[in-house]
């Protein structure tokens, strides 16, 4: 008996520990932190199982709404901004809290009081706010190859913003570009650079979005890209050096030319010296001494012998000449005549002496 006395104690406990367990646990306030947009509405589910009278609403630590459900669903605001229904299910142990337009002011603590046993549940609300994006300096023409710089500068975010690039659709690296971000006042000014090499035509666009923006918000440049102007420098070095290289080239060839051409010609002059040569010795083997009308060259020949003969005579005069010597005298009379065609035109002292002796 006493057990039995003992287990029906502890079984009542239980069931009042349980029960009022079951009583306090069973108010849940949803969600406990929320990210909405500045401009949008926020809203807060209070689900309370069990006998309740009174809920009341607080934002930043004031009241801004009470619900009574004495007589029905009564609300009681402090603005319009402020409403509360039963959850949209058609649970009448569920009230939505809605703040509409909610402002960046209203950002902070949302608590909901339930009068009796339940106690008070406390939400963090969290407001963020899109600003401006714009893409400084606006279109752009580079020159192929340069490295080009794009600023997109974003003004009055919270938080600070996410800012990314695209160029022609396509994502852009993020080792590309940097940003800054600058708290100005409750938002952010923000500043992204970037950096890329000109290659075609870009359309380039800036991206800049926070978690609660459906749709990033973005600003587009548009980068024109002309082609490289010819390098001069490297065109007229080019030029120089062929030129140069051709000319140098052309001068060698020119005296490589000009050697063989003059070997040539001595070669040819030694032949045709050694040919003359040998006519002449041919001609003068031909000629007979006694011939009137020798060469020039055969006179030449006998150059060395009229020189000897006019000088023995012109050095000695007659008086050397004896009677052996007659008929020479005669002989070199005509002999004589031969050295005057030959010597027509030399002004020999020896030859014009000998000359005035033939005539005496
Ligand atoms: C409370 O709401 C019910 C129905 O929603 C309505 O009939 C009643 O008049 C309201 N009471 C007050 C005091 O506004
Ligand atoms: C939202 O709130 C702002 C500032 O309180 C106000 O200027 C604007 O008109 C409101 N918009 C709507 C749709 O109520
Ligand atoms: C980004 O900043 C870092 C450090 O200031 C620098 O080394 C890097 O070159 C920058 N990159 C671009 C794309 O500007
Ligand atoms: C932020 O940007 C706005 C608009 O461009 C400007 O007026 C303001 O001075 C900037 N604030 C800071 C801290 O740079
Ligand atoms: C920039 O280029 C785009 C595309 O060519 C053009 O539609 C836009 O009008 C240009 N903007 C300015 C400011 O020149
Ligand atoms: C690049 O853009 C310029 C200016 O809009 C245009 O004149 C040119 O034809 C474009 N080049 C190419 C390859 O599309």
């Amino acid at each position: 008996m006493n057990v039995s006395w003992d287990s029906w104690l502890n079984l009542f406990i239980c069931l009042l520990l349980c029960a009022t367990g079951a009583l306090s646990q069973d108010f849940q306030l949803q969600p406990l932190n929320s990210s909405v947009l500045q401009g949008s509405d926020a809203r807060f589910n209070a689900t309370v199982h069990g006998e309740w009278q009174v809920m009341t609403w607080h934002v930043k630590g004031f009241l801004v709404l009470s619900v009574s459900t004495r007589t029905g669903f009564n609300v009681t605001s402090s603005s319009e901004q402020f409403s509360a229904r039963y959850c949209s299910n058609g649970d009448v142990d569920c009230v939505e809290f809605t703040i509409h337009n909610v402002t960046r002011s209203q950002a902070g603590p949302v608590t909901c009081i339930v009068l009796g046993e339940y106690g008070s549940k406390t939400a963090q609300l969290q407001v963020q706010e899109s600003g401006t994006v714009s893409i400084m300096g606006g279109n752009v023409t580079a020159v192929q190859d340069d490295q080009v710089e794009f600023q997109c500068m974003t003004s009055g975010w919270f938080p600070a913003p996410n800012i990314s690039w695209s160029l022609n659709g396509e994502p852009a690296s993020s080792s590309l570009y940097n940003t800054t971000n600058t708290p100005d006042g409750d938002a952010f000014n923000s500043t992204s650079v970037l950096t890329f090499q000109a290659v075609r035509n870009t359309t380039v666009v800036c991206w800049v979005t926070v978690p609660t923006l459906p749709n990033p918000i973005s600003s587009s440049s548009f980068l024109a890209v002309v082609p490289k102007p010819p390098n001069w420098t490297v065109l007229i070095a080019v030029v120089v050096s062929f030129g140069s290289a051709g000319l140098l080239v052309l001068l060698i060839y020119g005296i490589i030319f000009c050697c063989r051409r003059r070997k040539e010609k001595k070669s040819n002059y030694q032949d045709e010296m050694t040919k003359r040569v040998r006519t002449q010795s041919q001609i003068s083997a031909v000629s007979v001494p006694g011939q009137r009308q020798g060469q020039v060259n055969a006179a030449y020949v006998m150059e060395g012998q009229t020189n000897v003969a006019p000088s023995e005579h012109s050095d000695s005069g007659f008086s050397q000449t004896n009677g052996n010597e007659l008929p020479d005298v005669v002989n070199s009379n005509q002999r004589e005549n031969d050295y005057k065609i030959a010597y027509n035109t030399l002004d020999e002292p020896g030859f014009r002496k000998h000359r005035h002796v033939t005539i005496v």
